[in-house]
């Protein structure tokens, strides 16, 4: 092979190369330059029919366009694979202001937004959080509130039982009982948030589970005055400033004297119309206070001691807190009712 053609490679390499954009073409002319079919590999194997000074002479030649090639290449290799990280990195930027795709996000349940809240309302006034077991015994569910056996009483909570003397309690009072025996003739101040069950016909108002939050507060000079004082910043805390309570007699086995609670009507502010059915006033808890017989079986003197106790319904706070008209629409998780009550802004 003519020794032009071999010098001429390294001008038309140098001419390829100007036009080379990207790792491809580059590619293409490696392969063009060095692989076995290009004009370099012919050269070398002509290469053994010459004479030994051809062979120096030719050899010299060869070796000094390869490297010359080899070194051009990489040369450009290098900044061509610069260029493309470059624009890679360029094109990949995140836009970190850009708006982002909506997150779907659930709700929740109206039952505990208001048993969230009823807590933290009593928590700010001092109240300790107490729990106690859903399944109780005769003596802590009934006995120790002042509700003998065969008592009248129990007819409004019959409820589920495991054994004669196991049952599914029917209100979380029996989580103060064990509170009180925990501590006798000391001050407490509590409530007791938790499931409770009834043998009750599920309607819309009503349900066979339910729960409560029930409060009671122990000390010496306890009157009526501190329960309606508790029970009034509690319901302004809840249903807003302008609602007033009001109290009517009424009567628990566990309380004396025992008042009903009720709310006046946000509808209509008291004037009667027919959300409260002409009275002004919605009912929403009941209350009173402690019997002495209850403080008795505790172990507290009656004498020395008196108190308060309410009991509030979590799922009828929730549906007059949010107009709720069927408490079912509490349990049975229809996300078209839950959405309602996501976080709004
Ligand atoms: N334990 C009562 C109930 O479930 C509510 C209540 C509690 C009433 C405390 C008065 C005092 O019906």
């Amino acid at each position: 092979m003519e020794k032009e053609t071999i010098l001429k490679l390294k001008e038309d390499l140098i001419k390829d190369l100007e036009n080379v954009t990207n790792s491809h073409d580059l590619e293409e002319i490696s392969i063009k330059y060095l692989s076995k079919k290009s004009t370099l590999s012919q050269a070398m194997q002509s290469f053994r029919t010459l004479s030994r000074e051809e062979k120096v002479e030719y050899g010299k030649l060869i070796n000094e366009v390869r490297t010359f090639i080899e070194s051009k290449i990489s040369e450009v290799s290098k900044k061509v694979k610069e260029k493309e990280l470059i624009d890679k990195l360029e094109s990949d930027k995140i836009d970190i202001t850009a708006p982002s795709s909506l997150i779907s996000t659930g709700a929740k349940n109206p039952f505990y937004l208001v048993s969230d809240e009823i807590v933290d309302i009593f928590v700010s006034m001092g109240f300790k959080v107490v729990e106690g077991p859903e399944v109780e015994s005769d003596h802590y569910n009934f006995e120790l509130l002042n509700i003998p056996k065969n008592h009248p009483a129990r007819d409004m909570q019959d409820t589920f039982y495991i054994n004669s003397n196991l049952l599914l309690r029917t209100h979380t009072s029996p989580a103060q009982a064990h509170e009180l025996e925990k501590n006798p003739n000391k001050p407490l101040m509590i409530i007791c948030p938790g499931k409770t069950y009834r043998r009750d016909d599920d309607d819309m108002t009503h349900s066979h589970q339910f729960a409560q939050v029930e409060g009671l507060v122990v000390g010496k000079g306890i009157t009526l005055a501190n329960l309606k004082a508790t029970l009034e910043l509690f319901v302004k805390k809840m249903f807003g400033e302008k609602r007033e309570i009001r109290l009517r007699s009424s009567y628990f086995p566990f309380t004396e004297p025992s008042v009903e609670v009720d709310v006046s009507c946000a509808e209509c502010n008291g004037k009667g119309c027919q959300v409260c059915k002409g009275t002004g006033y919605i009912e929403i808890l009941g209350a009173g206070m402690v019997h002495p017989n209850v403080l008795k079986m505790a172990n507290y003197d009656p004498e020395i001691y008196s108190g308060f106790a309410f009991g509030v319904g979590i799922e009828r706070v929730a549906m007059l807190r949010y107009d709720i008209n069927d408490i079912r629409k509490i349990y049975t998780n229809d996300i078209r009712f839950l959405n309602q009550f996501k976080k709004r802004g």
